[in-house]
């Protein structure tokens, strides 16, 4: 128990202690102080002297330019704004990065039903942690919230996070699919996405209902001339084929003038496509043949290792991600992509459980369980028709 007095007498002895370090203090800044003024009066000696060429010490100075603005190689490395800096502490040595777009939507639980307490973003992230070689990827991942809500989350979980805002609009409340403010949304990403080439990083874009359970990028070319590539729907078993139904909900673009013009191009087509999503802007793109007449090269990935609802894999041992396309309602997506993590830990636990060998024959008839939730989501629905994506 403290008693008043002994309050005040701590205050007191607070009081002069404050007051002596205050006198350190002041004693120890003046010498700083003192030590500073001589060092500015060398730097400005040498600044001044380094114009006599004899100065010994004149390539030192030209190379740290004191007396000069600083050279523009490092204007350019020092972060000059918050994405630049996001981006910085989120890349790979070879500036890449791991991007998904997150909406309040997707970080909360939906409506009342208590039986579901988990989230789009909790489902992802546990995909890097139930995945193989993907929980290292968790530090290249930068999230981009577009509402407050969003932005609170993703900096409670302690991830890379960036806020993005588009002409002020909050995109936190649920958005209905092909509405206006939908639609504004997507290209907002799309914008955003340009930017990110424009700095010179090269990104996976991923949707937050992809889960991760491997590390993609063994089964990405690494080669570079590779500009794109990108998942696919349905895969018709030709790499190079432009009648591959694309997928923007996954895809690996390097950044470079071809797919910044492509962006750009895309982008701009925002005004011309009135009601029509991104995705089918892309899609249209390609079907005129710009792709061709930019020159980009373009890769279509097999649903074996891209895998989706629209066209599942069988092939347990090579999946890399799985996406919940084909599918209308969020709470459905969450319902079917907690079944697929399912599915895989009981995979995971017969491959460490048994050696390889029987493993595989164990593993030989697994099919992911049905997608249900996602194939009723097409009928009539008693709730809404937002599909809140980002
Ligand atoms: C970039 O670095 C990562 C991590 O080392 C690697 O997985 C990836 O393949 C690299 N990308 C390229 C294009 O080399
Ligand atoms: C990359 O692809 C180009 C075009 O197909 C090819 O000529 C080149 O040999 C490839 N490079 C590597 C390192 O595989
Ligand atoms: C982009 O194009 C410009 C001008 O054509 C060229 O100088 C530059 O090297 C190109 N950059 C890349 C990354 O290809
Ligand atoms: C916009 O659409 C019109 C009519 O289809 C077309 O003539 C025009 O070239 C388009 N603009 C762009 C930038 O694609
Ligand atoms: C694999 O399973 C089949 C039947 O399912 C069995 O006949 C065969 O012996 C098994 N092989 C191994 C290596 O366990
Ligand atoms: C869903 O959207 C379609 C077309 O926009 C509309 O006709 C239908 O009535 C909507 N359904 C519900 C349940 O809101």
């Amino acid at each position: 128990m403290i008693k008043p007095d002994s309050n005040i007498d701590n205050n007191i002895s607070q009081k002069t202690s404050s007051h002596s370090i205050m006198n350190y203090y002041s004693r120890k800044s003046f010498a700083n102080f003192a030590l500073l003024s001589l060092l500015f009066s060398a730097v400005l000696y040498f600044c001044i002297s380094s114009t006599s060429t004899s100065n010994p010490l004149l390539p030192f100075l030209r190379n740290h330019n004191f007396c000069s603005t600083p050279p523009n190689s490092m204007i350019k490395s020092f972060p000059v704004d918050e994405l630049e800096a996001a981006l910085e502490k989120a890349s790979m040595p070879n500036k890449t990065v791991i991007i998904a777009v997150v909406n309040r939507a997707y970080v909360e639980q939906q409506g009342d039903d208590t039986s579901s307490t988990t989230t789009m973003l909790d489902l992802f992230l546990d995909s890097f942690w139930l995945g193989e070689e993907t929980r290292p990827l968790l530090d290249h991942l930068l999230l981009v919230a577009v509402d407050q809500t969003a932005y609170d989350r993703c900096m409670f979980k302690r991830l890379h996070c960036y806020r993005l805002v588009t002409d002020g609009v909050d995109f936190g409340s649920e958005k209905v699919y092909m509405s206006s403010e939908f639609i504004k949304m997507m290209w907002g990403r799309t914008q955003f996405l340009l930017d990110v080439l424009n700095r010179g990083y090269s990104f996976i874009f991923t949707d937050t209902d992809v889960m991760w359970l491997r590390n993609p990028f063994t089964k990405l070319s690494k080669n570079e001339t590779e500009d794109l590539q990108i998942s696919t729907d349905v895969f018709n078993g030709k790499p190079r084929s432009e009648d591959n139904m694309l997928n923007t909900g996954f895809y690996y673009i390097r950044s470079n003038n071809k797919t910044i013009s492509l962006f750009n191009t895309w982008y701009n087509m925002k005004d011309n496509s009135t009601g029509m999503k991104e995705q089918d802007v892309l899609c249209d793109l390609m079907k005129q043949g710009f792709f061709r007449q930019l020159g980009l090269r373009v890769t279509f990935l097999p649903t074996d290792h891209f895998s989706g609802f629209c066209h599942d894999t069988t092939d347990y041992w090579s999946v890399c991600t799985v996406h919940s396309n084909c599918c209308r309602h969020i709470t459905a997506k969450i319902f079917d992509l907690s079944n697929i993590l399912r599915d895989w830990r009981r995979f995971k636990g017969i491959v460490t459980q048994f050696p390889i060998d029987i493993a595989r024959n164990k593993t030989m008839d697994f099919r992911w369980s049905p997608h249900t939730g996602c194939l009723n989501s097409w009928g009539p629905s008693k709730t809404s028709n937002a599909t809140n994506k980002p």
